[in-house]
């Protein structure tokens, strides 16, 4: 691999230990990837240090201690406990004191600590070509598809970026595997958030890592439509980039015709039907929990949420959780709109979401933190990834529907189905 002065003075240990193991790291995995040479990275979306493991919180302890600092900017994926309202998930406090410490070295090391997969609603916006890391698959797709930055799904590896500012060049970083390999035809007319979740989650389920070219969508989709569309498919075919002309820079509204001799794939409402059936496995009238918010909630979002809130109430028994980033929960709170949707017995919630909490019965959390994952009829959604880690990492029946319909649910106490 091709390395700059500055990458070899790095592994040389110019600027410490802690930068020296950042490089060596990067430097394995370029070669793993047959990369060239490195790029400078403008912005890093790294690692939140996972209170539920504490030798993970231990981990950015140690590198925040041993000097390791952002060389761009940088923000913090989602965590396991919302650290200023906790309560309202009955986290264990010994869950909530370790996260708080994992935050601590976050802010030693100049992360913006926004602990989110949505850091774009907290104005983490990378622009046209930025090279960039991110260790949340749900960023990544939406950075390279409608912001147009570069990005792979990183995992660890993010944190080294940041720490250097440095990432080899291969995967999306290069021009020629940013090219289309399927044309989807939509068929369908998805609207909301909730569709569009399912729309990518049909399209991911069958174009495996791919770079799916979307045509046929009726109207532009708005930001969280386009947000809601990456995570799908994400979630469901490892997606980390689509390409809807118009819309991914640098592609045109002229340029759907570059679908012509790929493999051509359409998308029906039967196809959307499928997914909204596949993850309603619970009983309608026994869940706990109505979630809203997956991916974090945007402002527009929360906009919405107060106004079909507004003058309800939460049928008691059921919980009605919002999920959001602490920039959007403080931007809600300043212009009035928590007042109704607090009002109605919903809870705002930051820093996680319901399979990153304490949930998860596929974690091994510390036996020090008491944590105990509670036992759950099912839980209402309208998003499909949330459905499909729901299923596989809290291990309870989901039900799946619109914004709209998961709303009139939570106040009827009903499920209220998407058809
Ligand atoms: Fe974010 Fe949790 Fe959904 S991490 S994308 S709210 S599953």
């Amino acid at each position: 691999m091709r390395l700059s002065d500055q990458d070899k003075a790095l592994l040389d240990g110019v600027k410490g230990d802690v930068d020296r193991q950042a490089m060596e790291a990067l430097v394995q995995l370029g070669e793993a990837f047959d990369a060239e040479d490195m790029v400078d990275i403008g912005y890093a979306h790294v690692h939140a240090g996972m209170a539920m493991y504490l030798g993970d919180v231990e981990l950015m302890e140690e590198l925040a201690e041993r000097g390791a600092r952002m060389a761009v900017p940088a923000s913090t994926n989602i965590a396991n406990a919302d650290m200023e309202n906790w309560q309202a998930t009955r986290a264990p406090e010994s869950l909530v004191r370790l996260q708080k410490r994992a935050e601590t070295a976050h802010n030693t090391m100049g992360t913006g600590g926004c602990f989110t997969c949505t850091p774009y609603w907290a104005g983490h916006w990378p622009t046209w070509n930025t090279h960039m890391a991110s260790i949340e698959s749900g960023v990544t797709v939406f950075c390279n598809s409608v912001l147009g930055a570069r990005s792979n799904r990183d995992g660890f590896f993010a944190v080294y970026a940041g720490m250097t500012g440095r990432y080899p060049r291969f995967g999306l970083h290069l021009d020629e595997n940013r090219k289309p390999t399927h044309r989807v035809v939509v068929e369908a007319a998805p609207s909301g958030t909730a569709d569009f979740t399912v729309l990518g989650y049909a399209i991911g389920s069958q174009t495996t890592n791919a770079i799916p070219l979307i045509t046929g969508l009726e109207r532009r989709p708005n930001l969280d439509e386009l947000d809601a569309l990456g995570v799908g498919m994400a979630t469901s075919g490892g997606v980390a980039m689509f390409i809807l002309p118009g819309v991914t820079p640098p592609y045109g509204d002229g340029d759907a015709g570059l679908g012509a001799g790929l493999p051509s794939l359409p998308i029906q409402e039967r196809d959307l039907r499928a997914v909204y059936e596949d993850f309603c496995s619970g009983e309608h009238s026994r869940f706990d929990i109505v979630h809203l918010g997956c991916p974090h909630a945007s402002f527009e979002e929360m906009k919405h949420y107060a106004q079909l809130l507004d003058g309800k109430m939460v049928k008691p028994g059921v919980e009605l959780w919002i999920t959001t980033n602490r920039t959007v929960r403080q931007m809600a709170r300043d212009s009035g709109l928590l007042r109704p949707i607090e009002a109605s017995g919903a809870k705002v919630i930051s820093d996680t979401c319901p399979i990153s909490c304490h949930f998860a019965r596929t974690a091994s959390p510390d036996p020090a933190l008491g944590v105990e994952p509670p036992t759950l009829r099912a839980i209402v959604v309208d998003s499909a990834k949330q459905a499909r880690y729901i299923r596989d990492m809290i291990h309870c029946p989901t039900l799946l529907t619109t914004t709209e319909k998961a709303v009139e649910t939570a106040v009827s106490g009903t499920f209220v189905p998407r058809w």
